[in-house]
């Protein structure tokens, strides 16, 4: 009896065993010279970041002193909070996946990518709430759809579809609101705000690129098309996006259309450096090119077609079962930028 008695309060005193946590093989991680590739462009984006990083609060200062204020019409004030608003509830969701990333994943270069996009997010999250407190926004929830995409990933059940639908899917829309901003010219200060986003953003997105294909490669056959089918769904999910934004793109003198096929390029091209780091063709591409065509075809139909219920679903069903010109334009634009190595709002920038 006093032996157990003093085995027990050996035992309490030496804590339970367990294995360790601290993780001694991360460096044992790098096997093949294309992931060795990998890891020193994602070991650039967290030293590019600290190089590159902004003020936020001085930023935007001096760019309201230097326009003069933020001056816009009323209709434009309301669109540009709707869809910002958006973009401001967007970077927090950014910020909570990207802390969560550089917390779960093992390899230091993609910890480290991953650990200054959360940098770099809650620095958009409050400088995006403090230019749309300029314009008097009150945060609010989101429309459905947009409240659905960012719920959908932060509640996604794996990493690989955080990351390919924040970093592959969300932060590629936001790149598209903020080039057609820019390029509408509509408000200075914001037009130059986002100069400074979009060098951010570049880099979150080549996180993805980089490190989504280490998560691909030890998926099953089940877990891969689950993957697929979510990532078509979060697709559809977007569209409903833009036909509930629909008002405040056209109040800015955007097209949807033009939106759509932008932010489809910019998700199917980081998709296709996906695949070319894995060295594999998966359908993913064909596959959504196709439920894109079907959707347009049935809520922004091209002007030529007719917009009786019918036609439109006539022209869905043949968007599913063959290629549409407008599939084609989008893949031979595709093709182009694989070719020329040019990666707008894709690169390790
Ligand atoms: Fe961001
Ligand atoms: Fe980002």
């Amino acid at each position: 009896m006093p032996l157990q008695a003093t085995r027990r309060i050996v035992r309490t005193l030496r804590g339970p065993r367990s294995q360790s946590i601290v993780p001694y093989d991360m460096f044992d991680a790098h096997q093949t010279a294309k992931e060795l590739r990998s890891a020193r462009k994602l070991e650039g984006v967290y030293h590019k970041g600290q190089a590159k990083v902004w003020d936020g609060k001085d930023l935007l200062a001096e760019l309201v002193e230097k326009h003069g204020g933020v001056d816009l019409p009323p209709q434009q004030v309301e669109a540009i909070k709707r869809l910002f608003a958006v973009i401001f509830w967007g970077e927090l969701a950014a910020w909570k996946v990207s802390a969560e990333l550089a917390l779960e994943i093992e390899p230091l270069e993609a910890k480290m990518a991953a650990t200054s996009q959360a940098h770099d997010e809650a620095r958009h999250f409050y400088v995006m709430h403090d230019y749309l407190s300029l314009l008097g926004y009150q945060p609010e929830q989101l429309p459905p759809a947009a409240n659905r995409i960012l719920n959908e990933i932060l509640q996604a059940d794996c990493l690989a579809k955080k990351l390919v639908g924040m970093q592959l899917m969300v932060e590629p829309i936001a790149l598209t609101l903020f080039q057609l901003v820019r390029e509408a010219n509509i408000e200075p200060v914001l037009c130059e705000l986002l100069t400074y986003y979009e060098r951010d953003e570049a880099r979150h997105i080549a996180l993805g690129v980089n490190y989504l294909p280490q998560l691909i490669k030890r998926m099953s056959v089940a877990q891969l098309v689950d993957f697929h089918i979510w990532q078509v769904r979060m697709f559809l999910i977007e569209l409903d996006g833009v036909r509930e934004m629909e008002q405040d793109f056209r109040a800015l003198g955007i097209d949807p259309r033009k939106a759509i096929r932008i932010g489809q390029t910019k998700q199917l091209h980081a998709g296709r450096l996906v695949t070319t780091q894995l060295g594999v063709s998966l359908p993913i591409e064909d596959l959504v090119t196709r439920v894109i065509e079907a959707r347009m075809a049935l809520d922004w139909p091209s002007e030529d077609a007719g917009t009786g219920r019918r036609d439109r679903l006539r022209r869905a069903l043949a968007a599913l079962l063959h290629k549409t010109p407008g599939a084609r334009k989008v893949q031979r634009n595709l093709d182009e930028l694989m070719r020329s190595g040019q990666a707008p709002g894709v690169s390790a920038a």
